[in-house]
């Protein structure tokens, strides 16, 4: 059997980076899923790189494997998404998130030709997180003056549907260059004038 056309490469430390992936790879259904530290072949026209952002950056991991790869994947077509919650989120501010900020830096170490970006919006569950993080959490929300809340903004739907984009813009067929008009077919270059002019 042929290979899949798209790899999705994930980094995640509480899983909801791992779920938007899942689904980004059931919106292409044609994808391998990797954990980043689990790549072992890049035989694919679509490379799509996924990591969750802490302390307003992307994951080092993830920086690092874009670094480590940047020969191969340089000849690939390259996706990359974020997966964040803001501080200052809201349901409202979430219907039109567009966080570009923070996904940046993956940008700036992916070395293929990038089609296509999005950042995701992820969820705080205090309850699985480390007591460190909990305790940063706690005390970053207290100087930016914002409460701490569990919230979750996974939103499958949105996911899928990037992935299918995914796919379309790949077997989208190249752009195909229309004949050109003869020297005869050429209209007059300006009014009243042109080549039966002469
Ligand atoms: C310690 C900690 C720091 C975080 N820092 C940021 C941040 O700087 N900016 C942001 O938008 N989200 C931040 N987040 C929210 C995470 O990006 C969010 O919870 C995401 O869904 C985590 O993805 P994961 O479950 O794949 O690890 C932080 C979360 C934690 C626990």
């Amino acid at each position: 059997m042929a290979g899949k056309r798209a790899l999705v490469v994930y980094d995640t430390k509480y899983g909801s980076t791992e779920q938007i992936a899942n689904w980004i790879a059931e919106g292409i259904n044609d994808a391998d899923l990797r954990h980043v530290g689990d790549v072992e072949s890049f035989n694919y026209d679509l490379v799509v790189v996924g990591c969750p952002i802490y302390s307003e950056m992307p994951s080092p991991r993830i920086i690092q494997f874009l670094d480590r790869n940047r020969d191969v994947l340089k000849n690939r077509k390259i996706a990359l998404f974020t997966v964040s919650v803001p501080f200052d989120m809201t349901p409202e501010r979430a219907r039109r998130f567009a966080g570009q900020k923070d996904i940046k830096p993956l940008f700036d170490h992916a070395s293929g030709q990038v089609i296509a970006s999005k950042a995701f919006l992820g969820r705080i569950d205090l309850k699985e997180m480390t007591e460190f993080d909990r305790l940063s959490m706690r005390i970053w929300y207290f100087l930016k003056g914002y409460k701490l809340k569990e919230v979750n903004y996974l939103n499958r739907d949105e996911a899928v549907a990037w992935g299918k984009k995914l796919l379309e813009t790949l077997t989208k067929p190249p752009d195909v260059i229309p004949p050109q008009p003869k020297q005869s077919d050429a209209p007059p270059s300006f009014p009243g004038g042109g080549a039966e002019n002469k």
